[in-house]
Formats: structure tokens, sequence, C-alpha cells
């Protein structure tokens, strides 16, 4: 009989920003295999509505089941702190989101306890990450950014740009005039500014990169359910990353090329409305 351990773990995101959180699981749990799913024709989730991301997660979540997954990390801020519960109670296997682990660690890196969330205007309006981190830290006070033109900055690979550092410039501003010593990345399109956002922030900002989190909260629950990949896959095994989008494979696979430590070879165009 197969072993459950050594399937796929099913990842997706709106498009390309899950690529970080896939490349923090590369990392830190080399021998798992990946399928991952970007929603490159219905990007961005940011500024839809629930009814809408839940609807589109569910329909990722069928096609991911048919690729034999073993669990689901929904690498999409956007995605968990709408759909979460929906795709938990359907998918019959462990799901994780980015949230829940970004606001364990924003809650353990701040001292003065103001934290600061950059996210898309549905994540902030959710107000997700201010009730993770009041669950943990009652006594932390959380200061949402909604920052909608970021996505497509990241997206057309404007990172050390004179436009995109401009509008970082002015999402941050708010945060720091709070006194927040923490801020959290809470988008996944995100970590790919840091840099910049480093340089605009200073070191004394505690910088959250949810991604990180979810690979360690990631681990620890497939050690729980005995779902953790022990051993490399054989030599000639088959190839161990797969990736699925909506629409534009060849740009996706261009990217995710650009990001991952893997050879990404290709991506394959999927109907997903048809799921
Ligand atoms: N990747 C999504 C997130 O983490 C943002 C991109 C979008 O708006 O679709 O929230």
């Amino acid at each position: 009989m197969d072993n459950i351990a050594d399937e796929p773990i099913g990842l997706f995101d709106s498009g390309i920003g899950g690529l970080t959180v896939a490349r923090e699981i590369l990392r830190n749990l080399p021998h798992e295999q990946i399928v991952y799913f970007g929603d490159t024709a219905r990007v961005p989730y940011g500024s839809k509505t629930r009814e809408t991301v839940v609807r589109y997660a569910e329909q990722i979540m069928r096609f991911l089941l048919t690729q034999n997954i073993k669990a689901i990390v929904i690498a999409c801020n956007t995605a968990s702190a709408y759909a979460i519960d929906d795709i938990s109670a359907q998918a019959g296997r462990p799901v994780i989101g980015v949230v829940e682990p970004g606001a364990v660690m924003a809650a353990q890196a701040t001292e003065n306890k103001r934290v600061g969330i950059m996210a898309t205007a549905a994540t902030i309006e959710s107000r997700s990450y201010d009730k993770a981190i009041a669950r943990i830290d009652p006594a932390v006070q959380t200061f949402g950014q909604a920052c909608p033109i970021l996505v497509p900055l990241v997206e057309e690979g404007w990172i050390d740009d004179p436009v995109t550092i401009e509008v970082l410039k002015r999402y941050l501003h708010p945060l720091l005039e709070k006194d927040v010593d923490t801020i959290v990345l809470g988008c996944t399109h995100y970590p790919l500014l840091r840099k910049v956002i480093r340089r605009l922030v200073g070191d004394k900002i505690h910088l959250i990169n949810p991604a990180y989190e979810t690979a360690q909260a990631l681990k620890k629950l497939l050690e729980e359910k005995k779902l953790l990949r022990e051993k490399p896959a054989e030599e000639g095994a088959r190839y161990p990353y797969r990736f699925f989008v909506s629409d534009n494979a060849e740009r996706f696979a261009d990217f995710a090329q650009s990001i991952l430590p893997v050879d990404v070879r290709t991506a394959t165009k999927i109907p997903i409305e048809h799921y």
C-alpha cells in the first residue's frame, strides 16, 4: 500500500505570491513534494468579496484533491483570511493558512506591543490578523494598512524601483507614526519587497514574513499527523514539483524559476472554473 506521507502537499495562491511560501517549504522540508496552483487568471483576490474568494478557494481545493495531496497550505493571506474555515471543513485532510503562523510570530516579536499589518484591502477588512494576535496576546495593539497598489507592482517586477519606493513610503508612514516595532508582511507578495522595506524602516523594526513560520507550523502539523516525508524521493523517481495555473503558464514558470531553488520545468494551465 502507498504511504500517505509520501504524497505531495497542495499549495495555492491567487498567483505568484504563494511561491514565497513554497520557497520556505522547500528550504525547511526538503523531502516534501509540492503541487502548486496559482490562480493567475483571477488575481488579485485582495479587492474581491468574501463570497468570491471562498468560491475560488473551494474550486482550487477540489482541483488539488484530484492530485492525491496529503495536506493543503493556503499560501495566500486573503484566501486564508476568508476561506480557511470552509476549506478545513471540506478538505478531509490537514489544512494550514498563513495568517495564524504570522500572528504567532508577530505577537512573539513585538516588545512595545504595537504591531503594524500590511496586507490587501480584503485581509485588512477581515481583521483576521488583529483577531488572531488578540487571541495570542490581548495586550498587543494592531494597526492595519491596506496596500492595494503593491501586488501589481510586484507582479510587474518593479521591486527596487523609484515608483514602488514612493508607494511604500506612503503605506509605511501611518504605521511608523503609530510607533509600531513590528510589521507583518501580510500578503505573500510582500516578502519579495523585504529588502526595500527594510531600507525604508531601518533595522529596529521586526519584519515578519508569515511564510517562514508557516513552513515551521506545517512541519509540526505533519509530524503530529505522522505525515512528514522522511526520505528524499529515490533516484529516477517522478519529478517532485508540479505547478498549475489558470492563465499565463509560461510567464508563471519563468517567474517561479527566478525565485525557487529548484528546476521549475513547466506550469500547466487548468480550467479552474470547471472544478
Ligand atoms: N497573495 C495574496 C495575499 O497574500 C495577495 C494577492 C491578491 O490580491 O490576490 O493576500
